[in-house]
């Protein structure tokens, strides 16, 4: 009889997900800036490497699609699309799926049944599903909804007009203390209106007009940073009582218990102009890794408590990191 060994499944399954982490800190220091690169690349850490794919899917997968079925029964605003963006949906799903297959020949596929029909097969959830480009009722819950069903990444699209980007629609359920429905039909500038800094040292202004002159086709990518209390990844402004709560009482807790229930918040985002619409495909993966395997790569658990103790207060503050810093940092340090 073959014996499974359960440590040796989780610590193999636990060391995928930090040799695939995005650790986001090139230097011991962190300042917003306009950094965006060409998608696709890989890009090596002291642990592995990632970046090689748009689309990524991991061992949450089933998990992570599930949560946001959860999410978005309790608060159908989280997917919210102008009605001027349904064909920008449509091009928004067409590019997830066919990323999805392009990665996952063996398990996924996009074919085409003539006539404007297309069929979706997806093994790993057991889903097969026709449609019709262009026709919403063709879909269940439409376009971008569906395409949330089958990648674990948030989307949000922007229109571009009057010289400015619009956030006109979205299906974000894992965002880091935002809200979606209050952020929708709003300029870019204004998205980033609580953002400390960037508007004197003109970061988003840049960022816009970078964003506005991506071609057709064209793939950037960025990432961002915060910390979350537990694998919890809805963080939104509507549920700030249940997840605001845990930030207060996670120091109050057994010092030994911050290694698990901290972990370090990494998005990676992609920013890609889709056609024919002409809208810009804000996608948005969240990554968690907790203090505890963080700190096995003893560069990471060095650069991270330097980023922390350097980071001035108002940035500190924004991302909600006032009440655990020091703990973190001493945790670290330790
Ligand atoms: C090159 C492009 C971009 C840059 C440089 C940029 C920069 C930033 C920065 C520095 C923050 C603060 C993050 C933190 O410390 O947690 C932020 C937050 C945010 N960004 Fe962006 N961003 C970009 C693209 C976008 C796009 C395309 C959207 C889509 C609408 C977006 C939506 C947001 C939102 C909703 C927040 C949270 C704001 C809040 O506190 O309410 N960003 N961004």
């Amino acid at each position: 009889m073959t014996r499974i060994d359960h440590a040796t499944l989780r610590s193999a399954e636990t060391a995928d997900q930090i040799t695939r982490f995005p650790f986001p800190f090139p230097a011991d220091t962190y300042r917003y800036s306009t950094n965006v690169e060409p998608a696709r690349r890989f890009v090596t850490t002291a642990a592995g490497a990632w970046g090689d794919r748009i689309i990524e899917v991991d061992r949450h997968y089933r998990a992570e699609l599930s949560e946001r079925d959860r999410v978005l029964a309790a608060d159908p605003t989280r997917c919210t699309v102008l009605p001027h963006m349904r064909p920008a949906a449509w091009d928004a799903l067409l590019m997830v799926l066919g990323e999805l297959a392009a990665d996952h020949p063996d398990v996924m596929e996009l074919s085409d049944e003539g006539g404007g029909r297309l069929r979706w097969r997806n093994d790993l959830l057991g889903v097969e599903q026709s449609f019709t480009v262009g026709d919403d009722d063709s879909i269940p819950g439409g376009p971008l909804r569906f395409a949330g069903t089958q990648a674990q990444e948030d989307l949000v699209l922007l229109d571009q007009r009057e010289g400015a980007l619009w956030a006109d629609a979205g299906l974000v359920t894992f965002a880091a203390d935002w809200s979606l429905a209050f952020d929708v039909g709003m300029p870019f500038l204004e998205v980033h209106g609580p953002v400390p800094r960037v508007h004197a040292n003109g970061v988003i202004t840049r960022a816009q007009q970078f964003l506005m002159r991506l071609g057709t086709g064209q793939e950037y990518r960025r990432t961002n940073w915060t910390m979350t209390v537990d694998r919890r990844l809805d963080t939104s402004t509507e549920t700030y009582p249940e997840w605001g709560r845990d930030r207060r009482l996670v120091t109050a807790g057994d010092p030994g218990e911050l290694g698990d229930r901290l972990h370090l918040r990494v998005e990676v985002q992609h920013l890609i102009r889709l056609a024919p619409s002409g809208a810009i495909l804000f996608l948005i993966r969240t990554y968690l890794l907790s203090l505890a395997d963080l700190a096995t790569v003893p560069e990471w658990r060095r650069r991270f408590a330097a980023v922390l103790a350097e980071l001035p207060d108002d940035l500190v503050d924004y991302k909600g990191l006032t009440r655990f810093r020091s703990a973190t940092i001493r945790w670290l340090r330790s």
